[in-house]
C-alpha cells in the first residue's frame, strides 16, 4: 500500500521574518524542509515525497533535496497553502498512481517524531479515511466577536490542537481538492487553508485522531527557533 507525502514548503514565513522563506531557514546546518523530508523518509513507511517550493526558490530546494534521490520531487507551490498542497498532490499522483495513502506534512513541523508519522500511516492503513495528530489544549480558549469582545468560553476538554502529518485515503483527499473534476483548477474556495482535514470534514467524511507530540510544533516565530535549538541540544545530550 504505497504512501505519498506532500510537503507544503512554499510559504514566505512572514511571522518568522527571516531573510529567506521559512522552509529554507537553516537549523543545525540544514534547511527546515530538509529536516522535515528526512523525518518522513526515516519513518520507513513513506514511498515518495513531493515538496511544494516557493516559485523563486525552486532550484535551491531541488539542490537541497538532491541527496534523497528519486524518492523526493519538487513542484512550484501556489499562492495559498491549499494551492501548494493541491499542486503537490496532483504531481505525487502522477509519480505514484497506485498510492493508497497520502500524508500532508508542513515543512515547518520539521522535527515531528517518526512515531507520530508511523501512527498516522498505520491508522489510515487500518481503514480510516482521515487521521490527524492532536494534543490537548493547556490554555483556556475564548471565542471573540469582530470587536474583540469575548462571546464564549468553550470547554477546553473538548478541544484539541492539530498538527501534521495529516493522513488520508488518497481518494478522499483527491476528491476534497476537486482533482478529479477539475485537475487544473484552483483550490476550493471553501478551503481552510491551514488545515486539510477541515476540507475533508466539509465533505462529511469522519476525521479520526491519534496522539501528536510536543516536538511536532510548527516553527512560526523567532521564539520557536530558540525552542528548536533547545530541543536539539537536549537530544544531543
Ligand atoms: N505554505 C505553502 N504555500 C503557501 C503558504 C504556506 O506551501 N502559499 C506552507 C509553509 O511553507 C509551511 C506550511 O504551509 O510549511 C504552514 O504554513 P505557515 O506556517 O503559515 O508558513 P508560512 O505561510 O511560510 O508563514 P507565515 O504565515 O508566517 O508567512
Ligand atoms: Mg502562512
Amino acid at each position: 500500500m504505497s504512501v505519498i507525502a506532500v510537503v507544503p514548503a512554499a510559504g514566505r514565513g512572514e511571522r518568522l521574518g527571516a531573510q529567506v522563506p521559512k522552509a529554507l531557514v537553516e537549523v543545525a546546518g540544514e534547511p527546515l524542509l530538509v529536516h522535515a523530508v528526512h523525518g518522513l523518509l526515516s519513518a520507513g513507511c513513506v514511498d515518495h515525497v513531493v515538496v511544494a517550493a516557493p516559485a523563486a526558490e525552486v532550484s535551491v530546494v531541488v539542490a537541497a533535496v538532491e541527496r534523497f534521490g528519486s524518492q523526493v520531487s519538487v513542484v512550484v507551490g501556489g499562492a495559498e497553502r491549499g494551492d501548494s498542497v493541491r499542486l503537490a498532490l496532483r504531481s505525487g499522483l502522477t509519480v505514484l498512481p497506485g498510492a493508497r495513502v497520502v500524508l500532508v506534512h508542513d515543512a515547518a513541523r520539521a522535527f515531528t517524531p517518526v512515531e507520530v508519522i508511523r501512527s498516522v500511516v498505520d491508522a489510515v492503513r487500518s481503514g480510516l479515511p482521515a487521521v490527524i495528530p492532536v494534543l490537548p489544549v493547556a490554555d483556556t480558549v475564548k471565542q471573540i466577536d469582530s470587536t474583540g469582545r469575548v462571546v464564549a468560553t468553550p470547554d477546553r476538554a473538548g478541544l484539541r490542537l492539530v498538527q501534521t502529518p495529516q493522513g488520508f485515503d488518497v481518494d478522499v483527499l483527491r476528491k476534497a481538492y476537486g482533482l478529479d473534476s477539475d485537475p487544473d483548477g484552483a483550490s476550493p474556495m471553501s478551503i481552510l487553508n491551514t488545515d486539510d482535514a477541515g476540507l475533508v470534514e466539509q465533505s462529511g467524511i469522519p476525521v479520526h485522531i491519534v496522539a501528536g507530540h510536543s516536538h511536532a510544533f510548527k516553527v512560526t516565530t523567532p521564539f520557536d527557533l530558540a525552542v528548536v535549538d533547545a530541543m536539539l541540544a537536549q537530544k544531543a545530550v
